[in-house]
């Protein structure tokens, strides 16, 4: 029996976790997704080709390889179709490798409307939803009214759409939202609804499965299993920054209840953090840099959401956050990405710890959003040369190595690779 190995987020999610599931894929049978949806923006590229995936795992470009929506993973059909459709123009179809679990809930029209009166509601204080539906859509999961991808087949699926729509369109009203007025896409709700049904057709042409059975069996198949984490610890819904969260559990434990598998058949835990860091939306980000070099990084990094467009906020890369991170996932190999980034930085600033109200700390308070955190800042020297074309992790610049090798002795977790480009052929993989 094989044990499923895990790759996730470290920080606040757009770590490149897709890039590195595509590059990590030839060496699986299966890769599945255990939480999240289509808030999720998983970035590939190859052979000069860019596609960003939301739903559908990140092994989907390997044909041979198995790939699983697990329970844990929210579904919105029409996103789900466009996104099968957008794979299919690459020529890759998915119907043949791509299983989706019975148990997956949906996001319906409705759960996109009710995300957005519930970031209306909140006035200044708004997560910055990618307002997909994701909150309220894990709302109904937990409140036990939600309805499942194998709900789609049964007789009163129409009846029980009606009912949990009539009950989002009475808070709606409630809480003063114009209905009339909201669009998804330039549609009504609707005019959306109508587009939303049509695609269940897509859907239903995938093999559903009791992903639970599927999966345990394909480690007793001794199949290779990795778990693919969408956002990312920092937007845990227990341990992340809460309430500017995301509504589902980014974490190891994350893909024991998203997939069904024991805690003990958890294999390695591989988590990603870029060089410096990142976060897209509402909440507190202590190294972030409103600076010209907050700017540099968002403009060379291209740090614009995936899903939403929105630039994201830039800074430093965080050991307090990180550390914390390994402690929570069980971290047992680190892949950092984008250090090409900041490749004629004359200095690149690690937070090693912070400064609260004059005492230093290494915990990541309960207070976190409300306090004001000073960053601890350790400066090393920039290593200032492009790091195109170098094919070794030995051959990275030193000053590099020296930045990489702190990572390693802050955390205590061992660097597996490196990323030095978007594309699928710049990872480094550190021998030992
Ligand atoms: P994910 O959500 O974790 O899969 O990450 P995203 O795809 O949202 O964001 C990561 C972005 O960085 C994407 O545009 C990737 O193409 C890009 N990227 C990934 N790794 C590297 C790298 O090592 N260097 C550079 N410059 N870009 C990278
Ligand atoms: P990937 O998988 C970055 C953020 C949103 C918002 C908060 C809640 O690409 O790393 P939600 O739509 O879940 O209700 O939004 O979480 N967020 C992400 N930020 N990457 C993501 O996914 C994210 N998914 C959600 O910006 O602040
Ligand atoms: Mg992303």
């Amino acid at each position: 029996m094989t044990k499923i190995d895990v790759l996730l987020g470290l920080q606040w999610g757009d770590e490149g976790k897709g890039k590195i599931v595509d590059v990590l894929t030839p060496n699986y049978d299966v890769v599945a997704r255990f939480q999240g949806g289509p808030n999720a923006g998983h970035t590939l590229e190859f052979n000069g080709m860019k596609h960003v995936l939301h739903i559908i795992p990140s092994g989907i470009f390997h044909s041979d390889k198995i790939n699983l929506i697990g329970n844990g993973v929210l579904i919105e059909p029409r996103i789900f179709r466009q996104e099968i459709e957008g794979i299919a123009e690459k020529g890759v179809d998915a119907t043949k490798n791509l299983f989706v679990s019975k148990k997956a809930h949906l996001i319906l029209p409705s759960h996109r409307m009710m995300d957005a009166a519930n970031e209306q509601a909140k006035g200044n204080s708004k997560i910055g939803s990618t307002l997909k539906g994701i909150g309220p859509a894990y709302t109904d999961k937990i409140a036990r009214t939600g309805i499942r991808v194998g709900d789609i087949l049964a007789p009163d699926f129409i009846e029980r759409y009606g009912q949990l729509k009539r009950q989002h369109l009475m808070m709606a009203h409630a809480m003063d939202f114009d209905v009339d007025a909201f669009r998804i896409d330039n549609m009504t709700l609707s005019e959306y609804e109508k587009v939303w049904m049509e695609s269940l057709a897509t859907l239903k042409r995938f093999r559903f499965v009791n992903s639970e059975y599927f999966i345990n069996q394909c480690l007793r198949d001794n199949k290779k299993v990795l778990a693919e984490g969408a956002q990312a610890m920092m937007l845990d819904i227990d341990f992340g920054t809460y309430p500017f969260v995301t509504s589902s559990n980014t974490i190891t434990a994350g893909v024991c209840t998203g997939l069904g598998v024991a805690p003990s058949s958890i294999g390695k835990v591989m988590g990603i953090t870029k060089a410096y860091c990142t976060r897209v939306g509402a909440g507190p980000f202590p190294t972030q840099l409103d600076d010209e070099i907050g700017h540099k990084l968002c403009e060379l990094g291209h740090e614009y959401g995936a899903t939403t467009g929105r630039p994201r906020r830039c800074g430093w890369i965080d050991l307090p956050a990180l550390r914390y991170a390994c402690m929570i996932n069980g971290v047992t190999e680190l892949y950092v990405t984008k250090p090409d980034v900041m490749n004629d930085f004359e200095t690149v600033n690690m937070c090693t710890g912070y400064q609260i109200e004059g005492q230093c700390t290494d915990e990541i308070p309960f207070e976190y959003n409300t306090v004001h955190i000073d960053p601890v800042l350790t400066p090393f020297p920039g290593w200032k040369q492009s790091l195109q074309g170098i094919d070794s992790y030995d051959r990275l610049p030193e000053h590099l190595r020296t930045f990489l090798a702190a990572i390693e002795q802050q955390t205590g977790v061992p660097i597996a690779a490196v990323s030095i480009s978007p594309d699928r052929k710049d990872v480094l993989f550190k021998t030992v």
